[in-house]
């Protein structure tokens, strides 16, 4: 007699049982889908993070969305489109470092964990938002080599600090480029440099062709000097320098540029005649794409919060060296 009243019961409970294992296997097995947002995909620096990254998403097993984020409302828009494709997770190198507040907003609100990688977000209050996980790289130090390395390449050859000028193609609006260029700064100050025969030519754009309005204007206005020694935030920077250079007749003896990603200057180095683009300070695009997308996938999959701050290094590659460094780095073959 209780069987009619007990199985409907034992059914429901069964049922209840079968839904929710179905639904822990559902969600155990849901697939890590993470976001790779870059501000400037044309740049070989962020295509290497992407191409390092998606060897993650290939060994660890998840699907990578790469989404070249040029401005805010394609980083809101791609964040959108992360939400619906059911991704749980993204690292972003912002267009804009004040964006911060509202990435760190819509994130959340998304239920999307969020590391931030190269450039690092800016808060209300003008201060680096540390609350945000990032890496990003050892900014200061990096340019202090840069600089000590142009303070040496002058030594070398011999140039009289009479004849020598520095021009340090700035970005000041991006924190992580402002300490670049003042670390190289107060490094050839540290060697001796004169502070008034350091110029700063500020870039309207970071890339080749903001570097290159920038540098002309400064070697208008100082065109007595003979040797320039050239910074910047990154090869770009450099690069448009060096081009700048050119078109006024300077060259290999009498101008050097030294850059930072070591990434964007390969074909620079692989020219059959050497430029006054002496060297860079490589940096790990490795650890920047696989490293983050890794970090990001442990993070979903088995909730291991990433460290808040991780900076990484540089090392100088130069003509003579550079095959063999970026060969041991996995960038070329
Ligand atoms: C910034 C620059 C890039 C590269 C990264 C490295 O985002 O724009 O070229 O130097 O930093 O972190």
């Amino acid at each position: 007699m209780k069987f009619p009243f007990t199985s409907p019961r034992l059914a429901t409970f069964a049922a209840v049982g079968l839904f929710a294992l179905v639904n822990l296997a559902a969600s155990a097995a849901a697939p890590v889908k993470i976001g790779f947002l870059v501000k400037q995909p044309e740049e070989p620096w962020f295509q290497l993070e992407w191409k390092f990254a998606d060897q993650a998403a290939k060994e660890l097993g998840f699907t990578l969305i790469k989404t070249g984020a040029t401005d805010g409302e394609k980083v809101l828009a791609a964040i959108d489109n992360l939400a619906a494709n059911g991704a749980q997770g993204f690292i972003i190198c912002t267009p804009d470092t004040h964006l911060g507040p509202g990435i760190a907003a819509k994130a959340k609100a998304a239920n999307l964990k969020l590391l931030s990688v190269d450039d690092q977000f800016v808060g209300a209050d003008g201060k680096p938002m540390a609350k945000i996980h990032h890496l990003g790289i050892s900014a200061g130090k990096i340019g202090e080599s840069v600089g000590a390395t142009l303070a040496a390449e002058m030594k070398k050859r011999g140039w009289s600090a009479a004849d020598t000028a520095v021009c340090a193609v700035t970005f000041d609006e991006l924190a992580t480029a402002k300490e670049r260029t003042d670390g190289a700064t107060s490094a050839l100050l540290a060697a001796g440099f004169a502070k008034e025969k350091i110029f700063k030519a500020p870039q309207r754009t970071s890339d080749i062709p903001g570097a290159f309005d920038a540098v002309n204007i400064l070697l208008t206005q100082k065109s007595s000097v003979k040797h320039w020694l050239v910074c910047g935030m990154n090869d770009s920077a450099v690069l448009g320098a060096v081009r700048a250079l050119e078109g006024r007749g300077f060259g290999p003896d009498t101008a050097i540029g030294v850059g930072i990603n070591g990434t964007d200057c390969i074909v620079e180095f692989e020219k059959s005649k050497p430029t006054s683009f002496y060297g860079s300070m490589l940096l790990s695009a490795k650890q920047h794409g696989y490293q983050t997308a890794e970090m990001m996938f442990k993070w979903i999959k088995d909730g291991v919060e990433p460290p808040l701050d991780s900076r990484t290094i540089g090392v100088l590659i130069t003509r003579d060296n550079f095959r063999q460094v970026l060969k041991e780095q996995g960038i070329t073959k």
